[in-house]
């Protein structure tokens, strides 16, 4: 099996490949300010923009977003809906702006059960950025880290797969991020010390890092704090490192 670990580094911090980040505490942050749970989406996707910016500048070359899990299906349908119409707002809007900055838009879930204007909008974004390497941004929205990993069963049986020939490799290759490298980093805003069924495959020898502060407040200095905590870590992989 292969582990990715090259990477490039930025002044003597070393900039980690891929970085992942599960964007929790919209609801909080709304809250906390009085607010619709609904504003604190918004918020929240609006601090994509800074952070996807930072990230541009120092040299991650892949940024993977949680924006809705298959388990968010259990919140009240306003706010799904409201989250739903936020998402492909942003994305028609910014599209353009992401291509001229070269970044390709991937979209990493299901299908199912999502509306037909945020399909639309991200096909659009995720045709015409394809051609892009500056960065690539997995936008995860119906996404589930265990469906994702039926989806991958599903289509190597779909090919006739024997069972000798189902390996890790095999699996990694069928998954929604088929081709690219593994996580590095994982950041959780809000607190949490959880995976809520992300990246679960992928992100098994990921460094992880978790900080109070809510998701619309993240911004590139913090998200640069990670990435020197991250820099200043032994990673192992199993091995004795003296
Ligand atoms: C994260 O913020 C966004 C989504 C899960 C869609 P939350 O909506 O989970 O915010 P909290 O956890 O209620 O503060
Ligand atoms: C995880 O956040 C999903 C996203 C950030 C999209 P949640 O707020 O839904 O996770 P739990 O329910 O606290 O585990
Ligand atoms: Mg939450």
């Amino acid at each position: 099996m292969v582990i990715e670990t090259s990477e490039s580094s930025h002044g003597n911090v070393r900039i980690p490949t891929h970085v992942a980040i599960i964007m929790d505490g919209n609801g909080r942050w709304a809250s906390q300010r009085g607010l619709p749970r609904l504003a604190g989406h918004k918020a929240g996707t609006e601090n994509i923009r800074r952070i996807l910016r930072r990230c541009v500048t120092v040299g991650i070359k892949y940024l993977t977003l949680y924006a809705f899990s298959t388990e968010n299906w259990n919140r009240p349908q306003p706010e799904i809906a409201g989250l739903f119409q936020i998402l492909a707002e942003v994305i028609e809007r910014e599209a353009a702006e992401l291509h001229r900055e070269g970044v390709r838009v991937m979209h990493l879930g299901r299908a199912d059960g999502v509306p037909r204007d945020l399909i639309r909008a991200v096909r659009r974004a995720t045709d015409l950025t394809s051609q892009n390497c500056r960065l690539v941004l997995n936008i995860a929205w119906n996404y589930g880290g265990r469906a994702e990993i039926v989806d991958a069963v599903r289509r190597l049986v779909e090919k006739g797969l024997p069972p000798d020939r189902i390996d890790e490799d095999a699996i990694s290759n069928n998954l929604y991020t088929a081709g690219q490298p593994n996580p590095d980093l994982v950041i959780r805003t809000a607190g949490e010390m959880r995976l809520s069924n992300f990246l679960i495959w992928q992100a098994n020898y990921a460094e992880y890092y978790s900080t109070s502060t809510l998701w619309p407040d993240f911004g590139g200095d913090e998200l640069m704090e990670a990435v020197r905590d991250y820099s200043a870590r032994q990673r192992k992989f199993g091995r004795v490192v003296s």
